[in-house]
């Protein structure tokens, strides 16, 4: 994916009227599916109705982002993966445990972790908590806040199923990076749209032009 050629920018603040604007986390590990991040964020920056977003990613996160996307660097990674200056992102250090959303005090409505490895799943359904991500999914789960863990491994063993089975029961809804056929998509970029509004959509932000089952029938080919 070439992240330089986006054209997208954040939309205009919401209305006074509108409800407060959400606080969301989005945590980026090591595990493939990075170009799932990278919508996942210029989604939230483009939708009025989120207010701010705190990004952390791993160290093992930014190799991986350096080989399906070409970002690289902290210093201009916001901008590079945004694709343009964002008001809203503020990006976290993985080791700082000190972090606003290192605390239950700090309100956050929802975090995702997106995608997440295996390693951080066994550290979050451990109760680790040994750098930011651990620590903020922990606080998440105490204070029973939205917890969306976007886990991708295949194929997966006795270990994994039973981390997301611990995750689940402590409260966390996985959400795998399966793609769905049933929308037909015609593109990777079709697909990765998908997935992200189908997560937007279960934390309680729908994104407009989403793919709906039901609402419109697909087309028939009369050939
Ligand atoms: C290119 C690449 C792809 C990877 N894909 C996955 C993956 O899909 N799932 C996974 O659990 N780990 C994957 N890994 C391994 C993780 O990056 C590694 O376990 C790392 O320690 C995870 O650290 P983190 O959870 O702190 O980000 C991948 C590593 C590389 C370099």
């Amino acid at each position: 994916m070439n992240l330089k050629t986006s054209t997208r920018s954040a939309k205009e603040p919401a209305d006074k009227s509108d409800p407060p604007q959400r606080t969301i986390v989005l945590a980026v590990t090591g595990a493939s599916g990075s170009v799932l991040a990278v919508e996942m964020l210029r989604t939230l920056e483009a939708d009025p109705r989120v207010g701010r977003i705190h990004l952390v990613v791993s160290p093992s996160a930014l190799r991986v982002l350096a080989e399906e996307t070409g970002a690289g660097g902290r210093h201009t990674l916001v901008e590079q993966l945004v694709g343009a200056r964002s008001t809203k992102v503020s990006l976290l250090a993985h080791e700082d445990i000190g972090a606003s959303i290192a605390s239950g005090s700090y309100p956050v409505d929802a975090m995702l972790v997106l995608p997440c490895s295996m390693g951080t799943l066994a550290g979050i359904c451990h109760g680790m908590a040994s750098n930011l991500i651990e620590r903020a999914a922990d606080v998440c789960l105490k204070e029973r806040r939205r917890l969306v863990l976007c886990v991708r491994e295949t194929p997966l063993s006795l270990i994994h199923l039973q981390n997301m089975l611990s995750a689940t029961q402590a409260g966390a809804t996985i959400f795998p990076v399966v793609p769905s056929f049933y929308n037909h998509p015609q593109t990777v970029a079709d697909i990765t749209r998908n997935y992200v509004h189908r997560i937007l959509q279960h934390i309680g932000l729908p994104q407009p032009g989403a793919y709906e089952w039901g609402a419109k029938a697909p087309a028939k080919s009369t050939k």
